[in-house]
């Protein structure tokens, strides 16, 4: 059996990879352009790849041996996962071990956009620091304010148990009730225009699917309070950016943190690196030593199993 993996793995996991089968590797840093996604899954039998790699129609239509996509991340927008159940290959993914990693960065996002941690580094380094004066970078109060979370999933209920440490109100929106944030963090259910208005935090923690593309739009921008900030660290596309730098910009909003875009890496001319009020990551929201070796290790053992006929331990429910 012959696998692809598009990226250097950790050699724990390419090594049970080639316990059974004939490991092809991406030798460059970065992503293998289409074309040579293409001539490099002609002859494999399962595909480990990361969320930068296009697996559509396509593709798949190169691959006719291909009976498992493996993926190292848990959002598998980058997947037409219709098609690849309409030709019998299963999906996999790394739910779980990224929660918690991810729920950090968020809340860091949180906390760096708020109390102007960007701006205030960049000073610092310019010698703009003149003096300890009243107003001088004060920013929001984290403590006791008010939380929205748009997506109760994992990483929304962990964001919830950090902001209680705080001493948050915490409000949800989901397409299902969530007992236990009811329970667990007294999160209170609302639609997602309620959320918009009382938050002085929105922190977007769904998947990007039809439904959520575009969700945060100029008017759910309006409809945030002129003090509130923006955290997303799920999926650029959640996101109109155009319309987000427009508020950001007319600071119709207070600030932004995000780790996420439309379009990845950021092109520098992005009109966002022009502002002072957004805190910009390169989406490094699971990026914890640890928790990107459990995550190898997951998208290695979907791979074998699959490759196996196996059920995947964590397997993509299927369209
Ligand atoms: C994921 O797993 O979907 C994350 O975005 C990777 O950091």
């Amino acid at each position: 059996m012959r696998a692809f993996v598009t990226r250097d793995l950790p050699a724990p996991a390419l090594d049970r990879i080639r316990n059974v089968a004939e490991v092809d590797v991406w030798p460059e840093p970065g992503p293998p352009p289409a074309a040579a996604l293409r001539e490099r899954v002609r002859d494999a039998d399962g595909l480990l790849c990361l969320l930068t790699d296009l697996v559509d129609e396509a593709l798949l239509a190169c691959a006719p041996r291909l009976r498992v996509v493996s993926q190292m991340a848990v959002g598998v927008d980058n997947i037409d996962l219709a098609a690849c159940a309409r030709r019998g290959i299963v999906v996999g993914n790394t739910p779980g071990v990224l929660t918690e990693t991810t729920a950090d960065l968020a809340f860091a996002l949180l906390m760096a956009a708020a109390r102007r941690l960007g701006e205030a580094e960049r000073l610092l380094r310019s010698g703009g620091w003149g003096s300890w004066s009243p107003l001088f970078l004060a920013g929001s109060d984290i403590h006791h304010a008010t939380l929205g979370i748009v997506g109760m999933g994992r990483i929304g209920f962990e964001m919830a148990r950090r902001a209680r440490g705080f001493e948050m109100r915490i409000l949800y929106t989901s397409p299902r009730p969530c007992p236990d944030a009811e329970r667990d963090v007294h999160a209170r259910r609302v639609t997602l225009n309620e959320l918009l208005q009382e938050s002085d935090f929105v922190s977007l923690h769904c998947p990007l699917t039809p439904a959520t593309r575009g969700l945060i739009g100029a008017h759910e921008l309006a409809a945030m309070k002129p003090t509130a900030v923006l955290v997303n660290a799920a999926r650029g596309a959640v996101v109109d950016q155009r319309a987000l730098f427009e508020a950001l910009r007319d600071r119709r909003i207070a600030a932004a943190g995000l780790d996420v875009y439309e379009s990845e890496p950021l092109p520098m001319d992005d009109p966002l690196l022009t502002l002072g009020n957004v805190v910009l990551a390169p989406h490094i929201g699971s990026a914890s030593v640890a928790t990107r070796i459990r995550m190898a290790m997951i998208a290695a053992d979907n791979l074998v199993a699959g490759l196996q006929g196996r059920p995947l331990q964590y397997a993509v429910a299927m369209p």
